[in-house]
């Protein structure tokens, strides 16, 4: 730093970024600086965490704030808004008694040891779904890394409930980020099965069914915490970091999830990898320890396959995000992840990797239809001019040629980067970039559109509060039919 102009505080400007909003409003048109397309017709549906008290009790983690859902609409040029909590059961009983009852990520409230195995494993577990949204055939749902999805109306953001699937492959964690492939009409996921002999079970839901079929069963005595993983045409990838959990340990000592998670970095990282195919196990690739969130995309290439993820060199980007740190006063470095190329010899050897960006990505984005499992080029991401500055930076990273383009204004710190291809595109990268980009200086939030080609502002729609930042949302061009 050279100037004490710049040592202050970096943190009290994002700050806003992390404090309750209590509005809910409904707006059929924002005030719009530039030109809407025409062509952009479609909801925008975003979630993520937005009220971290309840009555005199706080959450300790920017994970374990209560889900709201935020829509842009578009059409004929003009934005529409609107935002509503999610009204899970936990938001519900919070309401309803002024305390925490559910655990959340990083927060337990205070309860017997029984009631806290309860929480844990059944279904009164946290429904407080807060990480992303997903259509299953005409249902949208809400979803956490704990099974317990809520369905939701996309236009008016009105909760339906708790949604069942008629046929549940067993589990307590799963992840917010299934996939889909679009030539075999399937979606897939995992969820972790923790009992005495513990579990990864894969399955995917064939297009206009909604049963889970279970794909491959592998065995893990110490789970580990995987956000996200990887599809390429053939196979499904869990990269298996040596962040781990006991599940016992987690049955009895009622300590919040996030206490439990141990890092073993002696384990190395494992990548799992299953044939789509037949459920068979292809092989377990071991890498140096790394830890992730997010995987970028994966593909085959001959008896390669290439894994691209936003690599950590350990967990403690989880200890950083807790609201004290990201509340504080003093500056606190965040750890900031690296765009990481893993390379996997099906037929063995120790994967290895090449970094593909000098730049610090997180939650990236691709252009998913077209190039989900495939060879491809561009990656769209949060970035971070520095440790101390959190995400201020849109970035879209060339991985063919190790260049980058950067979106940035003074104190504005945008969210995801969602990719919309323009109809009849021919080009990976025609299309626009969506983000919400809170503006501190001006204490409100604004949805940025980006020309995804040349990553320049094509227009913007002025929302009249602030935002918190939050994690992911997904674009559809219809909410009324199917896939
Ligand atoms: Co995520």
């Amino acid at each position: 730093m050279s100037s004490s102009v710049e040592q202050v505080e970096p943190q009290s400007k994002y700050k806003l970024g992390f404090t309750t909003l209590e509005d809910e409003i409904a707006m059929s048109d924002l005030p719009v600086k530039g030109t809407v397309p025409t062509w952009l017709s479609g909801t925008l549906v975003r979630n993520g965490p937005a009220k971290f008290e309840v009555g005199t009790q706080s959450y300790r983690h920017w994970f374990d704030g209560f889900a709201m859902l935020h829509h842009f609409s578009f059409k004929d040029g003009r934005v529409g808004y609107a935002n509503k909590f999610l009204e899970s059961n936990a938001y519900k009983t919070a309401k309803e008694t002024g305390k925490i009852s559910f655990s959340e990520f990083a927060t337990d409230p205070c309860r017997s040891i029984f009631s806290r195995i309860q929480t844990a494993f059944s279904p009164k577990a946290s429904d407080n779904a807060n990480v992303n949204v997903t259509r299953l055939g005409n249902r949208f749902l809400a979803m956490t890394e704990i099974p317990v999805p809520i369905e939701f109306d996309p236009e008016t953001l009105k909760t339906a409930g708790v949604y069942d699937s008629p046929n549940r492959v067993p589990g307590q964690l799963t992840t917010a980020h299934p996939h889909y492939d679009f030539e075999r009409r399937e979606a897939y996921n995992y969820i972790t099965h923790m009992a005495r002999q513990s579990s990864y079970n894969v399955y995917r839901i064939p297009s206009g069914s909604e049963k889970e079929e279970l794909v491959s069963s592998q065995p893990a005595s110490e789970p580990s915490y995987m956000h996200s993983f990887g599809l390429s045409e053939n196979y499904v990838i869990l990269a298996e970091y040596p962040l781990v959990m006991q599940p016992l340990e987690l049955m009895v000592h009622g300590k919040p999830f996030a206490e439990n998670l141990h890092w073993k970095p002696e384990r190395g990282t494992n990548f799992v990898v299953i044939d789509k195919r037949d459920g068979k196990l292809v092989g377990t690739y071991h890498g140096a320890a790394f830890f992730a969130f997010h995987h970028v995309n994966a593909f085959e290439k001959g008896d390669d396959l290439i894994v691209d993820i936003i690599g950590y060199n350990d967990s403690s980007i989880i200890r950083a995000l807790y609201l004290d740190v990201l509340r504080g006063e003093s500056p606190t470095d965040i750890p900031m992840g690296e765009l990481r190329r893993y390379m996997i010899h099906l037929k063995g050897g120790e994967a290895e990797y090449v970094v593909l960006s000098k730049e610090g990505p997180e939650l990236p984005r691709i252009n998913y239809k077209k190039f989900n499992g495939k060879e491809y080029r561009y990656v769209y991401a949060t970035g971070s001019s520095g440790p101390r500055a959190f995400a201020d930076e849109l970035l879209k990273i060339d991985v063919q040629k190790a260049s980058s383009k950067v979106w940035s204004e003074p104190d504005c710190y945008p969210g995801e980067a969602v990719f919309i291809s323009r109809p009849s595109a021919l080009a990976e990268d025609d299309g626009l970039v969506l983000s919400i980009v809170l503006d501190a200086k001006a204490a409100n939030s604004f949805l940025l559109i980006l020309d995804a080609t040349t990553f320049t502002e094509v227009a913007r729609a002025v929302v009249p509060h602030h935002i918190p930042f939050g994690l992911h949302g997904q674009y559809y061009e219809t909410t009324t039919k199917s896939l």
